[in-house]
């Protein structure tokens, strides 16, 4: 079973910033990785994108650059999503990045890259499988309305499927070396059609599926999408809330995942971007509940992150390069901040981020007395401060800093 307590966390728990990759055939349709499920595509004519996908510029070397810089410490990259293709040299399909006009395994160059920069290495690996022949039909499944293809599908064999599925599994966590962290998706056994039902752990058979990872990596961190009730909380596209962030009044691992734009794989028309700042304020928020942020660039299907992502990455990587001692090995603080601000906290250094600037005086209430020194965190300058009684107060300049946000790094009396 996993549990926290034989795992290695600290890389984890400490490096707080990752970087998600969502990439595969559906990067080619360029229209959200459930493409084929929302446009009910049949496997026949979604061929096309497999028939298509020749990523020429592809240069996982810059990738791992790019995620280093922006100060991520781990990065989770799709070895298959739920259109069932496959990013590596699978020996159990033909469904694989090798019989693209790509002609070779994708994976393997991303996780010697990454690693070479330093990153842990993480693997998303879909539960779910829209292309496999014995993957049993169901209301999320891109067929679900087509009755000729219900029909002619409902002998399949959940059994086959997950003779494949751990066989996946199996050769993922022991062709690439050391794996840090696994990432299942998604269990939905509630979901009930009538005429089908949603699948979890008993479909998975999750239990042993759970077991053979640990036997193949046992230092592994794994996700709390298998339908076990453990493993690693992932609130997404959301901030987490108090119930994903505590089990019986006690705090658990957990991540909040989020797009850069509201789709995980690349999404050419969409212009739902947030700004810089409202990334790097999700990172810091995640921070100060005591989480992570794992953030997402969709590749396109020439093997490039796109000019807003890098964007993206780069002005967080400024913002990082000055700002990560509030960040790295940081968790929540028992102080209440003041209005739009967070704390984050790693032993006598409290880390006050100011998400609005405000006119020169603000009082940190509880921490009169208690701070000894005060200063910019981007440069080092000092902050002045006045104990009035239990208040501490800043003496902030009229100056917001020119940094996305501004943080107060106060040392606290021992
Ligand atoms: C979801 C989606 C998906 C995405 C993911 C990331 O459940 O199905 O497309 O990969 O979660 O959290």
């Amino acid at each position: 079973m996993w549990t926290p307590e034989n795992a290695d966390i600290d890389w984890f728990v400490n490096g707080r910033f990752g970087l998600f990759i969502h990439w595969g055939i559906y990067s080619a349709a360029a229209r959200h990785e459930w493409v084929m499920n929302r446009e009910k595509i049949h496997p026949d004519t979604y061929r096309r994108y497999f028939e298509h996908f020749d990523p020429d510029l592809y240069d996982p070397e810059s990738w791992a650059k790019a995620a280093k810089e922006a100060g991520m410490k781990y990065f989770v990259i799709t070895t298959k999503h739920h259109d069932g293709f496959c990013l590596w040299d699978s020996k159990l399909t033909e469904y694989k990045a090798p019989n693209t006009p790509a002609g070779r395994d994708l994976l393997r160059p991303m996780v010697d890259a990454f690693r070479a920069e330093g990153l842990r290495v993480g693997f998303y690996h879909s539960l779910i499988d829209w292309h496999h022949p014995e993957f049993p039909i169901d209301g999320v499944h891109p067929q679900r309305d087509d009755e000729a293809f219900r029909e002619a599908a409902k002998h399949r064999d959940m059994k086959k499927y997950v003779a494949y599925l751990h066989g996946q599994v199996r050769e993922l966590l022991t062709e690439y070396g050391e794996i840090d962290y696994m990432w299942f998706d998604f269990s939905y056994p509630q979901r009930d059609w009538g005429w089908s039902k949603g699948k979890g752990a008993a479909d998975w058979m999750s239990k042993e599926l759970e077991r053979l990872v640990l036997e193949l990596q046992p230092k592994i961190i794994m996700n709390d999408r298998l339908d076990l009730g453990r493993g690693v909380r992932t609130p997404e596209q959301r901030p987490a809330t108090l119930a994903d962030r505590e089990q019986d009044g006690k705090p658990v691992l957990w991540e909040t995942c989020q797009t850069m734009d509201g789709s995980w794989g690349y999404d050419r028309d969409n212009l739902d971007w947030k700004p810089a700042d409202m990334l790097v304020k999700m990172l810091i928020t995640s921070v100060s509940q005591g989480g992570n942020l794992l953030l997402n660039v969709g590749p396109n299907a020439r093997g490039q992150f796109d000019r807003t992502s890098l964007d993206r990455l780069k002005q967080m990587g400024e913002w990082m390069q000055l700002h990560g001692r509030s960040i790295y090995g940081c968790s929540s603080s028992d102080f209440q901040p003041p209005a739009d601000a967070r704390y984050t906290q790693a032993g006598d250094r409290l880390y006050l981020h100011l998400f609005s600037w405000p006119f020169k005086s603000l009082w940190l209430e509880g921490l009169g007395g208690k701070v000894r020194y005060a200063q910019l965190l981007n440069d080092a300058s000092e902050i002045r401060v006045n104990d009035e009684g239990s208040t501490l107060r800043l003496n902030l300049p009229i100056q917001r800093p020119e940094v996305l946000v501004p943080v107060v790094e106060l040392f606290l009396e021992s």
